[in-house]
């Protein structure tokens, strides 16, 4: 028996993504609507025991060595710095990042880091105060840019540095985007917008493609391909101006990289998801309480692995975006 993550397409999952909570501070346009959501009920989201036990088992059995933290938000985890500590203390250690809004990322970075971890991706899609108020309907652009800057400070470095596009709304900011990341030594990665918010407004229309984000760019900056192989990473990355610095661009729609995709998930509540588009999880946090030995919980996250599709089917007729929405998946 093969002990790691492997699917029928031979792909070997060794990056675990972890929601930490459904909740969120902002409201993001592409992501929920103003409202917000119904969120987890509290007796659902696994305690910091439950979660510790289910990452234990993932990198003692199942061959992960990479955790990435998201959310919703994580930072609103209560205790979060806690559970950075005991996750690092694992055996073997994994490699421990998180992907965070940065609203209170200022004054925790250097906790965070001193608990254990050693990367942040901050989601930053404007440079402009009232265009932050109308992606994200919250008013707190300056603690995002003061966020990242302490994250860089505190050593969580590389930052890297996520931004959606979308029509008539941030498009003229690529290039300042980029322009402001290069200055300050964050890496920038242009997202496409996925079909993936609780409202299912996405329209492939408006979605801005990876070809008008390099078009855009090239009107200020010269491009030229990236000198290292990229893995199973998102980012096809180019060289600026022939470099130190780069940006990525991560097309999921239409370049996908499922090929090459090393992840496994685990959201909130306990479900094991294979891709985020999954429409089939397995439930962890049932398993484990009705006291499911290890080995159970580590054939259980196999099996849902080894049933991992090819890849998603945005491109293909029928599509049906999955019911959970991405603050509830993990990003
Ligand atoms: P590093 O490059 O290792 O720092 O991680 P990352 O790029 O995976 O991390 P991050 O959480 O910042 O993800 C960046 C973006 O990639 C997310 O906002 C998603 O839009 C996209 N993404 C993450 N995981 C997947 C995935 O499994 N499939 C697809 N299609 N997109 C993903
Ligand atoms: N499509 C693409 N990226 C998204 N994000 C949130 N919703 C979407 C979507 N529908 C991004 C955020 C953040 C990351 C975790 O996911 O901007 O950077
Ligand atoms: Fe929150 Fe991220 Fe969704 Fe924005 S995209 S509302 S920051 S979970």
């Amino acid at each position: 028996e093969n002990p790691a993550l492997i699917d029928t397409f031979g792909r070997v999952a060794t990056d675990l993504r972890v929601s930490l909570t459904d909740k969120c501070n902002l409201r993001c346009t592409y992501c929920m609507p103003a409202e917000g959501l119904d969120w987890m009920p509290s007796d659902q989201v696994l305690s910091d025991a439950e979660l510790i036990r289910l990452l234990r088992i993932a990198v003692e059995r199942l061959g992960v060595t990479d955790i990435r933290l998201t959310g919703g938000e994580p930072l609103l985890r209560p205790g979060l710095e806690g559970l950075i500590a005991e996750i690092s203390a694992l055996e073997p250690k994994p490699r421990l990042s998180m992907t965070t809004n940065g609203i209170g990322l200022a004054k925790r970075a250097t906790s965070l880091a001193e608990a254990g971890l050693r990367r942040i991706n901050v989601s930053l899609d404007t440079l402009d105060p009232e265009i932050f108020v109308r992606i994200t309907r919250r008013d707190r652009l300056s603690h995002v840019l003061a966020g990242m800057a302490a994250a860089r400070d505190a050593g969580l470095a590389p930052v890297k540095v996520n931004a959606v596009l979308m029509r008539g709304v941030n498009e003229h900011e690529a290039a300042p985007l980029l322009r402001y990341c290069l200055d300050n030594g964050y890496h920038l990665r242009f997202i496409e917008q996925m079909p993936l918010d609780a409202q299912h407004g996405w329209n492939r229309k408006e979605m801005i493609t990876a070809a008008e984000i390099l078009g855009l760019l090239q009107e200020e900056f010269t491009l030229s391909p990236f000198p290292a192989a990229r893995g199973g990473a998102p980012a096809e990355r180019w060289l600026v101006d022939g470099g130190p610095g780069d940006v990525g661009v991560i097309a999921s729609v239409t370049r996908p990289f499922c090929s090459a995709c090393e992840r496994t998930r685990l959201t909130a509540d306990g479900a094991i998801r294979s891709c985020l588009f999954s429409n089939e999880e397995t439930d962890l946090r049932s398993l484990a309480r009705a006291g499911a030995r290890d080995e159970e919980i580590a054939d259980a996250w196999r099996r849902t692995m080894w049933g991992k599709l090819a890849g998603h089917e945005i491109n293909e007729a029928g599509f049906a975006q999955p019911i959970r929405p991405m603050s509830a998946i993990g990003g």
